[in-house]
């Protein structure tokens, strides 16, 4: 059996998996790590988004023995020092969320499109986010969310500051 080891929310993590392990199965079995989601296991809804190696995946399609060496960040990962992210905060604040499945996956992407592009306008928001699918929300107060989140990352000022 393979011995996997990577860097998992700044935690160094050794694991024996199948080869046929997928990098979501070692997060939530093996590390316990269940806010990653399980909507489909087929690459379709983007509740399983975490990001290795900075970059947003599937990791309903990813192999963990393809993340050997890798740094991975999962929605736990993210809040630092008990302190929400901005992009949470931003789906708190406009409530970007019925039942919260998609949550996982739709903010890690969206940090992903933030990192990538900077402060986005609604169009790239939805063109970006069209492999999170979400069954609740409509995606209205998800897209607003985003667009806040995104002018808190890149502007360093609280939500409800940056939205003044
Ligand atoms: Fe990975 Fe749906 S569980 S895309
Ligand atoms: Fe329920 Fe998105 S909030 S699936």
């Amino acid at each position: 059996m393979p011995t996997v080891t990577l860097t998992v929310n700044g935690r160094s993590v050794t694991a024996d998996v199948d080869s046929r392990t997928l990098l979501v199965q070692m997060l939530r079995e093996t590390l316990h790590l269940t806010g990653t989601h399980v909507g489909c296991d087929t690459s379709q809804c983007g509740a399983c988004v975490v990001h290795v190696d900075g970059k947003a995946v599937k990791s309903c399609t990813t192999l963990a023995v393809q993340c050997e060496g890798a740094t991975v960040v999962t929605i736990e990962g993210l809040a630092q020092d008990g302190k929400l992210h901005p992009m949470q905060e931003a789906f708190r604040e406009h409530h970007g969320l019925q039942c919260g499945f998609c949550t996982p996956g739709m903010i890690m992407s969206a940090v992903d499109i933030v990192n990538r592009k900077g402060i986005v306008d609604e169009a790239t928001i939805r063109e970006e986010l069209e492999g999170n699918i979400c069954r609740c929300t409509g995606y209205h107060n998800i897209v607003r969310a985003v667009e806040a989140g995104a002018k808190a990352m890149v502007s360093g000022t609280p939500v409800r500051q940056a939205a003044e």
